[in-house]
């Protein structure tokens, strides 16, 4: 039972000591989080793998292709583990390398060779992945001059990559893709997206020599949930609620919101507030729910009434985190993560690029 595994990852620990860093990301249910050492958001815990060298192994209490990450950003000596390797991400999972290159071959047929700069030394486009993606794109973007990004830190990556090319190729979130470029000033019409089923993704050639953001057609399966109906619902019943949903978010629920930001900016946001206020919040119900406890003098509620929780997220049951500790102890290394060293290098030269980015 509950208890009963309590006690056996207490314990777990106790004997592992300093050997492992357990990481949880904020999506993570309380039986799981109560046990990390660093929670945060995916920027965050992607910065907190490579603050340990001295720990043998890394538990990763979020979803895979964050795990990679960590393996790609950690000490080659050091294992990462995942506690349930079903624990996956619909929306890293919808771009695929094999679409994504025969995109880029396109794109160049339209635009001429992609590695050569025009007079202003610019690049046609630069490709841009959100972390929710796999290490093998994360590689690919890494080889073709490009960058990660996070939900905190899009819109900086976005500057960084319009300092270096006419385009972006942005994967595999539309809406994060959308938010940001909007907010930045890109027309609508210049970001047009990419369906990898349709020549030229869909679009004419004079459309993707005009586009500034070439969007993919991903999506949160978590996030598209929400709605302005739910919006305006909270500002019916809460006069004064102030509403913030994630980046992920359909356009029109982003617009309709007070603010957006990543699942970091959600909970600063709320231990900045002084006074008691009413928030609607756009995203997971475990995030939710532990900052309205959190914050008892605020009244916190998510705008999506039927529970709303990432399904992968949830596949780490406190009972995966048990066994793979206690594998530890016993001397075996269980659901390790490693990205093979020909993604690894240019994966990493990818997430180099976003850290060093950051302002
Ligand atoms: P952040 O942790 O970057 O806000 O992203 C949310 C998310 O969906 C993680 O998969
Ligand atoms: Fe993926 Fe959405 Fe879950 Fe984040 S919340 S891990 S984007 S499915």
């Amino acid at each position: 039972d509950e208890a009963d595994l309590e006690a056996r990852i207490v314990a777990a620990r106790e004997t592992l000591g300093d050997r492992v860093v357990v990481l949880g990301h904020f999506y993570q249910r309380e039986e799981v989080v109560r046990h990390a050492d660093y929670v945060g958001d995916s920027y965050q815990l992607a910065v907190a793998a490579k603050r340990h060298p001295e720990a043998e192994a890394i538990v990763f209490c979020g979803v895979h292709f964050m795990a990679e990450t960590a393996d790609l950003l950690s000490g080659p000596e050091q294992a990462v583990i995942l506690p349930n390797l079903a624990a996956g991400c619909s929306m890293a999972d919808m771009a695929d390398i094999d679409q994504v290159e025969e995109c880029w071959e396109q794109l160049a047929e339209v635009l001429g060779p992609l590695d050569v700069p025009d007079a202003d030394g610019l690049l046609p486009v630069i490709p841009v992945t959100y972390m929710n993606s796999s290490a093998a794109i994360k590689g690919f973007v890494g080889r073709n001059g490009g960058i990660v990004c996070t939900s905190s830190n899009a819109r900086t990556v976005l500057e960084w990559a319009f300092a270096r090319g006419r385009r972006v190729l942005f994967f595999p979130d539309q809406h994060l893709g959308r938010n940001t470029a909007k907010e930045m000033g890109v027309a609508l019409d210049r970001m047009p997206m990419w369906n990898p089923h349709r020549p030229l993704g869909g679009s004419s050639a004079e459309t993707l020599v005009d586009s500034r953001v070439i969007l993919w057609h991903g999506f949160c399966s978590v996030h598209r949930r929400f709605t302005t109906a739910q919006i305006d619902r909270a500002r019916a019943e809460h006069p004064g609620v102030r509403v913030i949903v994630h980046p992920e978010c359909p356009m029109e629920v982003v617009d309709a919101a007070d603010e957006a930001g990543s699942t970091a900016y959600i909970r600063e946001a709320i231990e900045a507030a002084t006074e008691p206020t009413v928030f609607a919040i756009g995203t997971e119900i475990n995030l939710v729910r532990r900052l309205a406890a959190q914050h008892p003098q605020h009244e916190i509620f998510c705008l999506d009434p039927v529970v709303c929780p990432c399904s992968t997220m949830y596949r780490i049951h406190p009972g995966y985190l048990a066994w793979v500790l206690e594998e530890l102890v016993a001397g075996r290394t269980v659901n390790r993560i490693e990205v093979p060293s020909a993604v690894a290098d240019p994966a990493r030269v990818a997430l180099e690029r976003m850290l060093a980015a950051r302002p």
